[in-house]
């Protein structure tokens, strides 16, 4: 017998895996509990998701995730970890989402989406390039790309992030 059993001992061994077993998140039924995890891609402009993320998350679906849930998406422009995040800030950007919705649903996939500010640690440069904090106008010279205004914390000096100012929100 090879060392990972026959397909009886792995069909035993799923059956006992608590990972396929239905799962029940407030009258939501997932039949199965794999569930892909918020990732940022850092590939959006001005916050819209694009084909990029259709095909991304698209593909979790189709890959039979129970459940996939879109990257960290700030409900403010200022609120992005960096210029390339997902937001949710304006209604334009429902659009693709939609789509992107649609999609993983009729590969009966079920989908949700990460809310977010990154308040004290927002207007960072995407990951691949040396990090700093961006100024408004290293944005792309967007008038939306602010420092950050909210931080979670009561620290007031960071070496690498915009000094916090207290959430008025
Ligand atoms: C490329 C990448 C992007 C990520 N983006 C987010 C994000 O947007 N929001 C979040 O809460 N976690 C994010 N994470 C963390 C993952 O959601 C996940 O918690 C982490 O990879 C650990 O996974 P595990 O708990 O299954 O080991 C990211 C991870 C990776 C690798």
């Amino acid at each position: 017998m090879p060392f990972w059993g026959t397909s009886k001992t792995i069909t035993n061994g799923l059956r006992r895996n608590r990972l396929v077993l239905p799962l029940s998140i407030r009258g939501m039924e997932l039949p199965h509990r794999i569930a892909v995890s918020p990732m940022c891609q850092y590939s959006s402009q001005d916050g819209f998701a694009t084909d990029w993320h259709m095909v991304h998350l698209g593909s979790r679906a189709v890959g039979g995730a129970a459940l996939v849930i879109v990257e960290a998406s700030a409900v403010l422009p200022e609120g992005r970890i960096t210029p390339g995040d997902m937001g949710f800030w304006k209604d334009g950007h429902i659009a693709k989402h939609r789509q992107i919705v649609d999609f993983a649903h009729s590969q009966g996939a079920r989908i949700g989406i990460q809310l977010a500010h990154a308040g004290r640690k927002a207007s960072m440069d995407v990951p691949w390039n040396p990090e700093r904090a961006l100024q408004p106008a290293q944005g792309g010279g967007r008038m939306s790309w602010r420092p950050a205004r909210f931080a979670s914390g009561r620290i007031t000096r960071s070496r690498r992030h915009w000094m916090q100012r207290e959430s008025d929100m």
